[in-house]
């Protein structure tokens, strides 16, 4: 971030914080103004409300007020407090309880430059600043007056003094005496200015007779005697003329409106006065040293006045105050706008380079993101190449594969064609000379050692197709083991290697592609052997646990040098040590891997290695679409039912059903012909589409033996064109090719296939196959003709269901019969017209599928029929002739007797 770009708002924002700091300073500084007050009554109350009122005038004083209770050292002790710590008050107001204990400590505060004002009572000295207060020698004078013109000379006068010590007790008895001269009678009582003193001082007179007046230095001394004397002599109490002092509001303005007392003389508290003067002090405004506070006689005449004076007072001082409040919250909520437009102020400045900064910020975005978008268009770009350079990968490694593949079946094509002729010769092993005899072995294990290498190989191309299945059957693990072990017994036995198989997993089942784990197995074993000494030893170990199959090889050979350990599953791993071709143990982990399983080598601390390879037990790791339940092959089943001698009977038997060979390779072609042409007459084809030619011309063809991969069209295309024509559809389908692995067989087998034969072949399997086929089909025509023509009559529903699989011709051809049934003019033409069949087909078919001609197929049909029918016991044989098409009862007679040997009539005992 650039600084300069925010240096100007930063500092402007800085100026407005300063300048509003300034403002706050300039406030004026706060006053403290300590008073320190004498005692507490109600003149004393109503003068410190004098000064509260006062104060609040001025927001920035403060008022500090001690109390000392007519205790004089507790006073001095609070004005030296007030005045002599380490934070001394601004100015000091002092109502001293008396004048002298108070006068050094009050000096000492006004020599200190601390400003002083005396309010009320004096002190004995004249240094202070101000002194506020009535002048009580004045007062005192006017009582006097009062008196004489109240009260004839003569009369008696009770005084009831304020403190002796405290200036206007002695100033007001001065006054008064000036006034009164001896023509009256002055008595004196101490009443310290307060009630309870003085009511019990005058409780203690004898009597009240001879006074006539009662003159008090304050009212509630004056009314708390008036209420003593109440008590014991109401009359003399009624009779007495009271006067007090201070005309407070509250006490003694009403006592004079209700006549308790005769008259008082206003004594203004000063209050407010002396905060005015202090501030004034403070701001070196000239004050007068001496300011006298008016005072006036209140009696009756104008008490009530004054009274109505002060409420109104109140009044105007209670709404001054609610206007203050209100200026305060005012003030409060001023100062909060004023914070807040300040706030705003800030944060606006603030904002500001914030703002410029998300604008920079922004374009440095905008900036980026059409980089980003540059270095995607880039990646894209770069991506689609690589996708492109990819896709022609893969297609020259899939047709690298492809061209690899199929060169392997080259291979195994001459290499089944050197076996098979040879294996032929050696058959007949007794009339050929021994060294002969032992060389065609010696061919024989050779070239399948060169068909295993060559089908390995196909096995790892295989693999590397992703949609390699698995074909799952359940097996017993030690039985397993022990039969693919068995292989590997006379090489032990050769070798002095002890051999042995532990299980520990109880023959544990297993559901695995057998021929797939076998593979492993045996891979793992020829290494062991490979790699044991001779006297070693071999030991093949199986446990189990709830989920898991393991099968460990042990060998106590050399065992793997550490470093190569890691890479010995790798394809075409070799090394001096195992010249192979590298491919067994990358065999072993694609196969493990397809099944989810893990294969792992170590080597054994005592010497020898521990091939492990682990399996799960249950199935419910593998995608349905990987997995093939097996269900046995037709060449199974044929290895299983042979036995010796039914074998050979059955491959020398001559047959006349025609077979017709697919196959391009002339070699193969030629030695089929040769071989199966001993019990076949043999037609041949070099594609699919030349067969299906031939055999729409020659409808004597009873079975087709054709290799897959061919030019023009390949046998599986052959098949599904066959199954698609009605003419040919009965016919069987062997297919025979070198593209090895049970997808291809079960692709073959969707088209329509009814077996599948893997090069390299066993021609005497093949020829088994053929013969069996056959057979089973002759048998099959023969139950269902024989049923049709013993009378069986079945729906053709039915047919289909117990034929199952793809019979549709006769299915509809039943279907039609049944349709047909009760039309007595339905033929052969018909039936031929509605099979979309020539006669001549159709008749080939018939006999095909049910050893008999067209017609005899209907009327055996009608007969059938009728049978069912007679034995339903519902309809009159008339009723069924109808129904079943004959033309009359005698000829249907006639007819149902042929077949069945009874008339109708006879049959139903009728
Ligand atoms: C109150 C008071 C007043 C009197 C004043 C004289 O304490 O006694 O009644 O006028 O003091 O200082």
């Amino acid at each position: 971030m650039n600084l300069r770009f925010y240096r100007a708002p930063l500092l402007a924002a800085l100026t407005l914080l300063t300048s509003a700091c300034r403002e706050e300073s300039a406030e004026p500084k706060e006053i403290v103004i300590g008073f320190s007050q004498c005692c507490s009554d109600v003149f004393r109350e109503a003068m410190l409300f004098d000064m509260q009122i006062e104060s609040a005038n001025y927001p920035n004083v403060r008022l500090v007020v001690r109390n000392a209770d007519y205790d004089n050292e507790l006073q001095r002790q609070q004005v030296a407090e007030l005045t002599r710590s380490a934070d001394p008050v601004d100015v000091l107001i002092v109502s001293p309880n008396e004048a002298e204990p108070l006068t050094d400590v009050t000096v000492d505060a006004y020599l200190r430059g601390i400003p002083t004002i005396i309010l009320d009572r004096m002190i004995n000295s004249d240094q202070y600043s101000v002194a506020i207060g009535a002048d009580n020698y004045q007062i005192g004078r006017t009582a006097g007056r009062y008196i004489r013109q109240h009260l004839p000379p003569g009369s008696r006068i009770l005084e009831i003094w304020g403190i002796p010590g405290s200036t206007p007790a002695v100033e007001r008895h001065n006054g008064l005496l000036s006034t009164l001269g001896d023509s009256y009678r002055v008595d004196s009582v101490h009443g310290e200015w307060q009630p309870n003193i003085a009511a019990e001082r005058i409780a203690r007179l004898e009597s009240y007779d001879d006074i006539d007046c009662i003159f008090a230095h304050n009212d509630v001394m004056a009314l708390a005697a008036r209420e003593a004397i109440m008590r014991r002599d109401s009359i003399s109490g009624r009779r007495i003329r009271y006067l007090g002092i201070d005309a407070t509001y509250g006490v003694g303005l009403e006592a004079i409106v209700d006549g308790r007392l005769d008259a008082s003389f206003l004594y203004p508290t000063g209050g407010a006065t002396a905060i005015r003067k202090a501030v004034e002090l403070l701001q070196g405004v000239p004050v007068e040293k001496n300011v006298r506070l008016n005072t006036a006689t209140i009696d009756r005449s104008n008490a009530q006045t004054l009274i109505a004076q002060a409420q109104q007072m109140e009044d105007y001082q209670r709404r001054i105050n609610r206007q203050r409040e209100e200026l305060n919250a005012l003030s409060v909520r001023f100062d909060y706008l004023q914070n807040s437009s300040l706030a705003i102020f800030c944060l606006t400045a603030l904002l500001i380079p914030i703002l410029i900064y998300a604008l920079y910020a922004n374009r440095k975005i905008r900036q980026k993101n059409r980089e980003l978008h540059e270095t995607n268009a880039q990646i894209e770009f770069q991506r689609r190449e690589l996708t492109l350079k990819n896709a022609q990968l893969e297609r020259a490694s899939t047709s690298k594969l492809r061209f690899f593949t199929n060169i392997s079946h080259e291979i195994r094509t001459p290499v089944s064609l050197i076996i098979n002729p040879l294996q032929q010769i050696t058959r007949q092993g007794n009339i050929l000379p021994a060294p002969v005899y032992e060389t065609l072995k010696l061919i024989i294990r050779n070239a399948d050692r060169l068909l295993k290498m060559v089908n390995r190989i196909l096995d790892v191309s295989r693999m590397e197709d992703q949609s390699e299945v698995l074909i799952l059957t359940e097996i017993r693990i030690a039985d397993f083991l022990r039969d693919v072990g068995r292989c590997f017994e006379p090489l032990a036995q050769t070798r002095k290697i002890r051999f042995t198989l532990q299980d520990h997993s109880g023959n544990a089942p297993l559901t695995i592609d057998a021929d797939k784990i076998e593979l492993i197995f045996m891979n793992l074993l020829s290494n062991a052997f490979r790699f044991t000494p001779d006297g070693g030893e071999i030991t093949v170990r199986s446990t189990c646990d709830r989920d898991w199959v393991t099968i460990e090889v042990e060998d106590s050979g050399c065992g793997i040098p550490p470093e190569r350990l890691p890479h010995i599953f790798k394809r075409f791993f070799t090394d001096d040590r195992n010249p192979g071709t590298g491919v067994g143990l990358h065999l072993c982990r694609e196969i493990t891997e397809l099944h989810h399983g893990e294969i792992s080598a170590e080597n054994r601390p005592e010497g020898g290695t521990r091939m492990r390879l682990r399996l799960q037990r249950g199935t419910a790791y593998l995608a349905d679409r990987t997995v093939i339940k097996e269900s046995p092959s037709a060449l199974r089943e044929a290895k299983g039912r042979s036995d010796g001698s039914l074998v050979s009977a059955k491959l020398q038997q001559r047959r006349s059903e025609k077979l017709l060979i697919v196959e391009d390779n002339a070699d193969i072609r030629e030695y089929l012909r040769r071989e199966l042409g001993k019990s076949f007459p043999i037609e041949t084809a070099t594609n699919g589409a030349e067969a299906l030619r031939l055999l729409r011309l020659d409808p004597k063809v009873s079975l087709v033996v054709s290799d897959v991969m061919m030019p023009d069209m390949d046998g599986l295309e052959m098949t599904r064109e066959i199954r698609n024509d009605q003419r040919l559809s009965h016919l069987p389908v062997i297919l025979l090719t070198a593209l090895c692995g049970e997808r291809n067989q079960l692709q073959g087998m969707a088209q329509g296939a009814d077996a599948y034969i893997q090069k390299p072949f066993n021609i005497d399997l093949l020829h088994m196959q053929i013969v069996t086929l056959l057979d089973d089909r002759e048998r099959m025509r023969r139950s269902l003709g024989s049923r049709i023509q013993e009378g069986n009559y079945l729906p053709p529903s039915e047919v289909a269901q117990i034929v199952g699989f793809d019979e549709q011709f006769r299915t509809r051809l039943l279907e039609l019969l049944e349709k047909r049934a009760a039309d007595s003019s339905f033929s052969t033409t018909d039936l031929s017209r509605e099979l979309n069949l020539s006669r001549v087909h159709l008749y080939r078919k018939t006999k095909e599928l049910f050893g008999t001609a067209p017609s005899e197929l209907i009327r055996n049909f009608r007969l059938n029929k009728a049978l069912a029918l007679l034995e339903q016991r519902q309809w009159t044989v008339s009723e069924i002739t109808y129904r079943t098409g004959f033309t009359s009862p005698s000829y249907f007679s006639k007819c149902f007797k042929a077949l069945y040997g009874k008339t109708p009539s006879e049959y139903t005992g009728e």
